[in-house]
């Protein structure tokens, strides 16, 4: 496991531990899964590591954050795609454990890169996976060593008015905030990092201004246009003075950005190669 420190300082009278895991895409299905699942486990397996790397990762992650955190936050895409073999994994292995969760893209996908993801899309598998997680995958907040720790959905590149409302009652309760999303909101240097540093055909990232979305192939530009709402919540959220940082993955590698004022962006790396942070709140 690779593990990166990070010291956050809020004037908190004692200090918090949080180990922060996020894209493990644990890729596993069974025979109650069928044949198509079983083959998409394994095609997908072998995109993520050695067969049985996620886990152990995981494993080491869950028993690291039990014996020297506080609590383990998790950023989403625990699991790559919906199975029975999959949610009874996660489960098990997060029982025992205290953590608080907020949802990625992978949370929702059946066949992973078979539709369009929307709404629509999502609804088909919230129910089912919400069993197995034990907060509220859209909204969650959760008070912890004097900090609130805020979870929301923005999975698929858009947050919803609802949740704007949820978070400006956050807001209103007084404590420092701690914001757990899965991907990361845009800023120059992240944009930078991926576009011309790594190379990719786009960013991943959720309110890019249209002009940078430009060189993005038509179904990613789509995808990762901010709507009204969403571009409401990042404008609420960067007023905000209680936010103290905002927590991301979903992108595989770990990287801190300025996000406004003096509030870091950390995005932490892909689980399924050993990358965890744990951060002490002083
Ligand atoms: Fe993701």
């Amino acid at each position: 496991m690779n593990l990166s420190k990070v010291r956050i300082e809020i004037g908190l009278p004692a200090p918090l531990r949080l180990l922060h895991v996020s894209d493990t895409h644990l890729a596993l299905a069974d025979g109650r899964d069928g044949e198509r699942k079983q083959a998409l486990a394994a095609r997908r397996s072998a995109a993520f590591g050695k067969e049985g790397d996620c886990l152990r990762y995981f494993s080491e992650a869950v028993a690291y954050a039990r014996n020297c955190c506080d609590l383990m936050i998790c950023t989403g895409d625990l699991i790559d795609f919906v199975s029975a073999k999959n949610l009874d994994t996660a489960k098990e292995m997060l029982s025992g454990t205290d953590y608080f969760f907020a949802a990625g893209n992978h949370e929702f996908s059946k066949y992973v890169g078979e539709a369009v993801e929307d709404e629509a899309y999502k609804l088909d598998s919230l129910p089912l996976v919400q069993r197995y997680i034990g907060n509220d995958l859209r909204f969650a907040s959760r008070l912890v060593g004097g900090v609130n720790l805020v979870a929301v959905d923005n999975s698929y590149y858009l947050f919803r008015p609802e949740e704007l409302e949820a978070f400006r009652r956050e807001v209103e309760r007084g404590y420092p905030i701690l914001l757990l999303l899965h991907n990361p909101l845009h800023t120059d240097a992240l944009y930078r990092e991926m576009m011309v540093n790594r190379r990719n055909e786009c960013a991943y990232l959720v309110g890019t201004p249209e002009e940078l979305l430009e060189p993005y192939p038509e179904e990613r530009r789509s995808q990762q246009r901010a709507d009204g709402p969403t571009l409401a919540f990042i404008d609420y959220l960067k007023q905000q003075t209680l936010v103290k940082a905002v927590l991301t993955g979903h992108l595989h590698f770990n990287f801190d950005s300025v996000l406004y004022g003096d509030v870091v962006q950390y995005t932490a790396g892909g689980n399924f190669r050993g990358d965890v942070r744990e951060y002490e709140i002083v």
